[in-house]
Order: C-alpha cells, then sequence, then structure tokens
C-alpha cells in the first residue's frame, strides 16, 4: 500500500469540521482516487474545549499550536480554513516555502495579498490551490485557471454574495426594506451577527479580485476593486426596477477594455446594479451564487450553484485536495500564477454602464428641460423619462414631482459630475437614488 499523504488542518468551524467528516465518510473512493490513503495528522484550533459534536477523529489530534503543526515533518499539505490575514498569511507563506502544498478557502488573505501566496509556492515547489474561496460549491477558479487557459475571457459578472442576494431577492419577492430583509436573513443564518463585511460588498471585493485576476492573467487586489454596498437600496429603488422589467443584484464586474493609447486595461467593480429579467443572472434568487463568463471563443457560460456553507465549501476544499495529492504522488506541482498579462486597472470614472436616476423635483413648467439640460452638459444622454407625483399631488400642482430618468451608457464619471450638479439646482429637493443598469436594454 502506497504511504498515506499527511494532512494539517487548521481550522475545524463551519468548513473544518464539514472537511474532516467527508475525508471520513469518502476515505475509501478518495484513496482509489489519488492513489494513496489520505491521513489527518493534526488538527489547529483556536480553543481545545468546544464542543464540535461527534467528529470521526480523535482528540489528540488537536492543538492550538498552528505554526508548529505546519513545520512537522510528516506534514505533506496544510489546509488552511481559518481566515483573516493574519496569522494565515504567515503560515501559509512557511508551509510554501518548505514545500508543503496549500489547500486555502481564505478569499480575504488571497484578495488582499496573494501575491505573498503565490510567491512562496514558486520558492518551495508547492501547490497553491484555493477553489473554495470563490463562490464555494461551485468548480469555478479551475475552469478560469485550465479550461479556458487556451481563450481569451472579456468579461466576467458574478452575483458572488449569498447573503446580499438573500435580501436583494427578498426585497424583490415582498417588496420589505433593506432593514427588514437584513433581520429575516440574520433570523434564517443567512447573515452574520456584524453583516458588515457581506452588506458593504467587501467580501464580494475580494471574490471579484481573485476572479479577476485568474480571468485576465495579472494581479489585482482588493484595493483595485471599486466596491459599493447594497445599504443604500430602498424598496423604491426595487419597485421601479420591477417597473422598468428588470431586478436589482449586487453584482461583481470585472472586464477588459482599452486605455486611449490602445493597450488593454481592466475594470473590476462590485455595486448593486438593475439587470433586465432577461439576463441569465436575474433568475439567481435566495442565497445561490451564480458568475456569468463571456470568452472570445467559448461566448457565454454560466456557473450557478451555492456559495457557501459548510459542506459544499468542503466539497471544493476537497476537490483540491485529491488535485495537490496527486500532484505531489506524480512528483509534479501545477502550473504557476499566470500573471503575465499585467494589464492596468481602469478608474472607475471610466466604466461605462447605464443609470438610473430617481429626483425629487418641484412640480414646475420648465423642470424637466432644466434636468435635461444638466445630462446634456456632461454628455450624458437620456433613454427615458419618467414622471410621477412624489407627494400624492396632482402633476403640475404645484407639489414635488418624482422624476426617473435612466440614460443611455455614459462614463461613471459624466455621471458622477451630472448628479453632483442636479444637487445644486433649486428644482431639485433630493436625488433620491442613483443606480447602475447593467446588461443589454
Ligand atoms: N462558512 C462558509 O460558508 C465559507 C464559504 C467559503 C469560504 N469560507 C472561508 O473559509 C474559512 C473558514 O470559514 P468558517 O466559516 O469555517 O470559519 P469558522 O466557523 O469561524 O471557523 C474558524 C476556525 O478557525 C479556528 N481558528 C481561529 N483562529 C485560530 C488561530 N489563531 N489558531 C488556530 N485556529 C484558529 C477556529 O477555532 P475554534 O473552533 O477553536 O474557534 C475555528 O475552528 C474562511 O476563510 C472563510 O472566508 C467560508
Amino acid at each position: 500500500m502506497t504511504s498515506p499523504v499527511r494532512l494539517a488542518l487548521l481550522g475545524c468551524g463551519t468548513v473544518g469540521s464539514e472537511v474532516v467528516r467527508l475525508l471520513h465518510e469518502q476515505s475509501t473512493d478518495l484513496a482509489a482516487r489519488i492513489g494513496a490513503p489520505l491521513e489527518i495528522v493534526g488538527i489547529a484550533v483556536r480553543r481545545l474545549g468546544r464542543d464540535r459534536g461527534a467528529l470521526p477523529v480523535d482528540d489528540a489530534l488537536f492543538t492550538t499550536d498552528a505554526l508548529g503543526l505546519i513545520k512537522r515533518d510528516d506534514v505533506d499539505v496544510v489546509i488552511e480554513v481559518v481566515g483573516g490575514i493574519e496569522p494565515a498569511r504567515g503560515w501559509l507563506v512557511e508551509a510554501l516555502r518548505a514545500g508543503k502544498s496549500v489547500v486555502t478557502a481564505n478569499k480575504a488573505l488571497l484578495a488582499e495579498d496573494g501575491a505573498a501566496l503565490h510567491d512562496a509556492a514558486a520558492e518551495g515547489g508547492a501547490d497553491l490551490y484555493y477553489e473554495a474561496s470563490v463562490a464555494g460549491a461551485i468548480p469555478l477558479l479551475r475552469p478560469l485557471r485550465d479550461s479556458l487557459h487556451g481563450d481569451r475571457v472579456n468579461r466576467v459578472t458574478g452575483i458572488v454574495n449569498g447573503t446580499t442576494n438573500f435580501i436583494l431577492s427578498a426585497m424583490d419577492a415582498t417588496g420589505a426594506g433593506f432593514a427588514e430583509a437584513l433581520e429575516e436573513a440574520t433570523e434564517l443564518g443567512y447573515a452574520e451577527a456584524d453583516p458588515t463585511a457581506d452588506v458593504e460588498g467587501f467580501d464580494a471585493a475580494a471574490k471579484a479580485a481573485i476572479l479577476a485576476s485568474l480571468a485576465f492573467h495579472t494581479r489585482i487586489t482588493a484595493a483595485d476593486v471599486y466596491r459599493e454596498g447594497i445599504t443604500e437600496v430602498t424598496a423604491a429603488d426595487v419597485a421601479s426596477a420591477k417597473a422598468m422589467g428588470c431586478t436589482i443584484k449586487l453584482l461583481c464586474i470585472a472586464a477588459r477594455g482599452r486605455d486611449a493609447a490602445g493597450a488593454d486595461t481592466v475594470s473590476v467593480r462590485v455595486h448593486p446594479a438593475m439587470i433586465p429579467l432577461t439576463h441569465p443572472l436575474a433568475s439567481v434568487g435566495d442565497a445561490f451564487n451564480a458568475v456569468f463568463v463571456e470568452a472570445e471563443a467559448a461566448g457565454q457560460l454560466m456557473f450557478y450553484g451555492r456559495g457557501a456553507g459548510g459542506a459544499p465549501t468542503a466539497s471544493a476544499v476537497l476537490g483540491d485536495v485529491v488535485a495537490v495529492a496527486r500532484n505531489r504522488l506524480a512528483g509534479v506541482r501545477a502550473a504557476s500564477e499566470s500573471a503575465y498579462a499585467d494589464l492596468a486597472v481602469r478608474p472607475m470614472g471610466e466604466a461605462l454602464t447605464r443609470y438610473h436616476v430617481s429626483l425629487d423635483v418641484a412640480d414646475r413648467p420648465g423642470v424637466l428641460a432644466s434636468v435635461a439640460g444638466v445630462f446634456a452638459r456632461h454628455d450624458v444622454s437620456i433613454a427615458t423619462v419618467r414622471q410621477g407625483s412624489a407627494g400624492g399631488g396632482r402633476p403640475g400642482s404645484g407639489d414635488d414631482a418624482e422624476l426617473v430618468i435612466v440614460t443611455h451608457v455614459a462614463p461613471d464619471a459624466a455621471l458622477a459630475a451630472t448628479v453632483g450638479e442636479l444637487h445644486g439646482l433649486d428644482i431639485v429637493r433630493s436625488v433620491t437614488s442613483v443606480l447602475r443598469v447593467e446588461g443589454e436594454a
């Protein structure tokens, strides 16, 4: 019998405990697929006394000394499901430099300083796999990293955060406001006690950085990603989207472009946007994730599934463990990071999209012309205008009125300047919402 591939597991929480369970339940099949059994030789946690249910492992495997475990000679592969930047970065750099392959679900670390991990992997001749870091169970990074390497990806558009998708889907289904939908998500366990990372878009931005790096063969960090969360999305926005045949989703969008000199660039952004109900991502409801990839030769591809949860994420972790274990037995290493394109990041101001702008205006003759004049001055072309009565009064009665303007495609900076000037008009009581509109009109 071939000697086992020995695993150090860092973290035994939501994901880690499912990794332990699956390794146990699938041990015979995994050994057959790899050509050697997998053996957990140690599990690092923060609290030794924590109740972890009936896990099928010996208590003696648990330790609080993660670094000591990584350094042991009998460790071949390190699985990191702790999260956070430090101490995880120090642990993984240590493991990789020592030639131990790493499987991690740590999107925050990869997006903040993936370079440190890739460089350490190259130095130590070790594998670095991280399928579980984006969109949980959905096989997505391997297709981008391997299957599409013969193609040229032009755009990646994704719903990569289950919490925000649950909230926006609930707002769409029931007409609830953000706070009410967040409360429901928290009660059902879809939102953390502190939901900031999800609702402010930080989690999606980290995933966007990882996706863009792989799709465009370049290094993108979370700091390169323009980010807006969903806390400002109102029930009125959702109703307005419906009236236009759209729904609102928190999208991550990574797109190729060109600068003035014709050189390739990339823009990466995360923000709520209206998308037409006919768009493939519009029907992705509940806490599901989906990523839509557009490539030169392959055309449009869609990846859909559960983006989080212990078992779905553990499935992605184990897929990576099988891959690195096989490589190890074969004495090979997967191709190293492909970042040769080294693309410049296009500023958000140059991103091109359509906009939905709602205004509370004085209901007087000439208002529409004044507002339209502001858009024209900034070269933002108006596609449609809808007028209603904000206060419930008759149009032309002197009460406030609501104007909803949808533009043609324009640069973000031009729209920002337009909105800035609208704020200064005495006939504009308030700019009640500005939302981007993505997808074909
Ligand atoms: N949960 C998901 O659905 C999901 C989906 C995709 C990716 N991920 C990623 O997977 C990773 C783990 O997430 P999770 O939800 O499983 O987290 P979790 O439930 O909070 O578990 C974290 C684990 O790390 C251990 N830990 C914390 N600090 C430690 C330290 N200093 N030394 C040793 N162990 C330490 C904890 O020990 P104790 O048990 O003793 O507290 C716990 O076992 C994160 O990077 C997360 O972003 C999670």
